[in-house]
């Protein structure tokens, strides 16, 4: 029995969806296990490019069956517009499967998530404003309402009720917001329902089944291990466990299924939102990587921060989510870089740090401590095994390798599936 977690070790947008693609062929089943429609995977698969925010990316796969896990949040009417898409392109969704103890993202939650953002004002989050972070609040204060609950009419009516007499209350009072019509609500839930019910799973007991037949399970990170609400950037993060730990809660196998984890990580890296980012690049450089790297949000279309490739929190990923593998993705951005820096540490106070402060304070004092290395200058994307790189791309990547301590087994060069050098997979 096998199971695979795949993971962004940054903060999101590594190009997960891509490598995800690539490796899915090698699965039987592909898992979301945490997060809803504020990822955006971008999946070019053939002659399609498809935008993917809550389904698998293993979707596009007919041999593969495609979870969405109970640690996930679903927004009911995004789905059926993102099933409706791919269905129209010619990937049925009839194969995927939901667990029926994922939760639902309600529509006071998007007014919510949006109204304590512009309460906030400059101390927002940067949130993707799909009301994740309320959908979590409710699932942790126990008022959550389930998947499940579309099964019984009159539960559901029941709590969407009970739900509204405080939410109410709220929006009107403390955000001068419109109240809900719980019955348009209903309504409107009951009619999803019809579609969603026929892929109600037991999850768990159907993955734990596949596993003891020796099947092989691909569990898909969305966001990225410092937007994990845990081990991340907090409170800039989101509401979700994106480290692999996540994996085992948000489908319900347990943690001795995992075999391997692999994390994504760019050449460089990008944030989108608020938050500490030590080595952010408010410069020509920052702006050329924006450019070259397409760094624009999938979800919400915000410009992402860019800068420069940050060791120590590589190694922080390596040890928060027990990498085994690594992947770099986007090396070929690079390219036109005459000399690249990696932070190796960081100083904060006159101190300096090897690893990622504990304190978040420090962490956002951090001024990053550099070494250069010597760029290659020369297009790489036709480059299909490592010995074919320039010297210099083969020194960044050893570099990589050793500061991260753990085996980059992947690289990609290039936005398609066949520009990647692979080893192992
Ligand atoms: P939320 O997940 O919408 O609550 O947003 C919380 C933080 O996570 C914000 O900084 C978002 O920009 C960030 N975030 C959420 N999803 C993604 C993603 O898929 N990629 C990158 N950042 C994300």
């Amino acid at each position: 029995m096998s199971g695979t977690v795949l993971v962004g070790a940054q903060w999101g947008d590594e190009g997960k969806g891509k490598i995800t693609d690539l490796i899915t062929p090698n699965f039987d089943f592909v898992v979301r296990f945490q997060g809803g429609n504020n990822a955006g995977h971008t999946v070019i698969h053939g002659d399609v490019k498809l935008a993917l925010h809550l389904i698998p990316s293993g979707i596009m796969y007919p041999q593969i069956t495609p979870v969405i896990g109970n640690g996930c949040v679903i927004d009911p009417k995004v789905l059926l517009e993102e099933m409706k898409m791919l269905d129209g392109a010619g990937f049925s969704t009839q194969r995927l499967l939901i667990s029926g103890n994922a939760h639902l993202i309600m529509p006071w939650h998007l007014a919510l998530d949006a109204a304590s953002e512009q309460q906030l004002g400059s101390n927002e989050i940067g949130t993707t404003r799909r009301g994740i972070g309320p959908a979590y609040m409710a699932k942790s204060a126990r008022t959550g309402i389930r998947v499940q609950d579309l099964l019984d009419p009159q539960i559901f009516n029941l709590k969407v009720t009970t739900t509204l007499a405080e939410v109410n209350e709220t929006l009107i009072k403390l955000y001068g917001q419109q109240a809900f019509e719980a019955e348009q609500v209903v309504a409107d839930y009951l009619r999803y329902a019809e579609k969603i019910i026929p892929h109600i799973s037991d999850v768990s007991q159907v993955l734990n089944e596949a596993l003891k037949n020796g099947q092989q399970i691909l569990f898909e990170g969305a966001q990225g291990t410092l937007l994990d609400l845990d081990h991340g950037t907090y409170p800039f993060v989101t509401s979700s466990s994106c480290t692999a730990g996540g994996a085992t809660i948000g489908s319900g196998v347990g943690p001795t299924a995992i075999k391997k984890v692999l994390g994504i990580a760019k050449a460089y890296i990008t944030r989108v939102g608020s938050g500490p980012f030590p080595t952010e690049l408010n410069d020509e450089t920052g702006k050329m990587l924006s450019e070259l790297g397409g760094e624009v949000g999938t979800t919400t279309g915000r410009l992402r921060r860019c800068g420069w490739y940050d060791a120590v929190i590589i190694r922080y990923a390596a040890q928060v989510n027990g990498l085994t593998d690594l992947c770099i993705t986007k090396l070929d951005v690079l390219s036109c870089l005459p000399s690249i820096k990696v932070c190796v540490a960081y100083e904060c106070d006159g101190k300096r740090y090897t690893t990622v402060p504990g304190s978040q304070s420090d962490f956002h004092h951090a001024v990053p401590i550099y070494e250069e290395l010597p760029g290659w200058e020369t297009d790489i994307s036709h480059c299909r095994r490592f010995e074919e790189l320039p010297s210099e791309a083969q020194d960044y990547i050893n570099f990589i390798e050793a500061r991260a301590g753990v085996p980059v087994s992947m690289i990609a060069v290039g936005p398609d599936r066949e520009q990647t050098i692979m080893s192992g997979w």
